[in-house]
């Protein structure tokens, strides 16, 4: 077993660096790239159902071309993250049930996108997120992951409660740490008072182990991921490093990670994870 490996929603992965949705996972070519060089998910561009030209962030090809791909990459025993926005519930539904029979492994619902906020504002009250949730929940099978905005209306005590009790295995949250955070790797000691450093340590501390954390920002390096893992993510996403050096960052990070743990005599994530402890 590998020391970076892990077990997120139920599904065994190699590693615990997986790709952000966005960067790198949008065209056929790109896809195919990333899952050659790392062993881990792999995270599909978010899409609708018919493609979008904008917003530019946005812009996809529609389900048909991812659920294509990931037909093509399961069969070869890849594990595939979908990613799902819509302007309605119906949409995410149609999509959910799309990418779901061609196998992708995790259903990860984009709500931290404005578009998504702007149309269908999942996160305006506790029955708009349990309705959408509910819909695609009895579409698809497959384990569910929602992508948490960043300035979410709801507490992440609420946002917990829901996501945990509509069936929902993994949160895939901010990794917004403190600039100034400081943090001794080798003990998790973190210096001041008891407190949530990040939008991905406040959902691990509030949903009580009963969802998997993925944290997605800022994650750079073996010692931010190290530094994430602590916080209590179980999994990580990269997106501007791999824009910037290419899909050989995955490795580069998991490559990094591994190290770190080994200088610290760590054998496994499970050591490590959620052990940041206020001096
Ligand atoms: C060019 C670009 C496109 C993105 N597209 C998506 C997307 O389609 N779906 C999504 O959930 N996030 C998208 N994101 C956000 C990333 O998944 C990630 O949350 C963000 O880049 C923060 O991670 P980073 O600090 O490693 O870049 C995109 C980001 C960038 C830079």
């Amino acid at each position: 077993m590998e020391r970076t490996s892990i077990v997120l929603g139920g599904i065994a992965l190699p590693s615990s660096i997986m790709n952000a949705s966005g960067p790198r996972s949008a065209e056929r070519g790109e896809i195919y790239e990333l899952s050659a060089v790392h062993a881990g998910a792999l995270v599909f561009k978010s899409c609708n159902v018919a493609g979008l030209e904008a917003p530019d962030n946005l812009k996809n090809r529609g389900v048909e071309h991812f659920a294509a791909i990931a037909r093509e990459l399961v069969s070869r025993g890849k594990k595939i993250v979908g990613s799902i926005v819509g302007a309605s519930e119906e949409e995410f539904v149609e999509v959910a049930r799309a990418l779901d029979r061609a196998g992708v492994a995790i259903l990860e619902l984009n709500l931290a996108d404005d578009y998504v906020a702007g149309s269908l504002a999942p996160f305006a009250s506790a029955d708009r997120l349990k309705s959408l949730i509910g819909k695609v929940r009895a579409a698809a099978g497959c384990v569910l992951a929602v992508k948490v905005p960043p300035k979410s209306p709801l507490d992440a005590r609420v946002t917990a409660g829901l996501l945990k009790d509509a069936g929902v295995a993994i949160a895939v949250c901010q990794n917004d740490l403190p600039k100034d955070l400081e943090i001794d790797v080798a003990s998790g000691a973190v210096k001041g008072g008891a407190r949530a450093l990040s939008q991905a340590h406040a959902m691990y501390r509030e949903s009580g182990g009963a969802l998997d954390i993925v944290a997605v920002g800022g994650i750079n390096t073996g010692r931010d991921a190290y530094i994430a893992h602590l916080t209590g993510a179980k999994a990580l996403q990269v997106g501007s490093a791999l824009i910037k050096e290419g899909a050989g960052a995955l490795g580069r990070i998991d490559r990094e990670l591994d190290a770190l743990m080994a200088e610290q005599g760590k054998h496994s994530l499970s050591e490590i994870i959620g052990k940041a402890a206020f001096a």
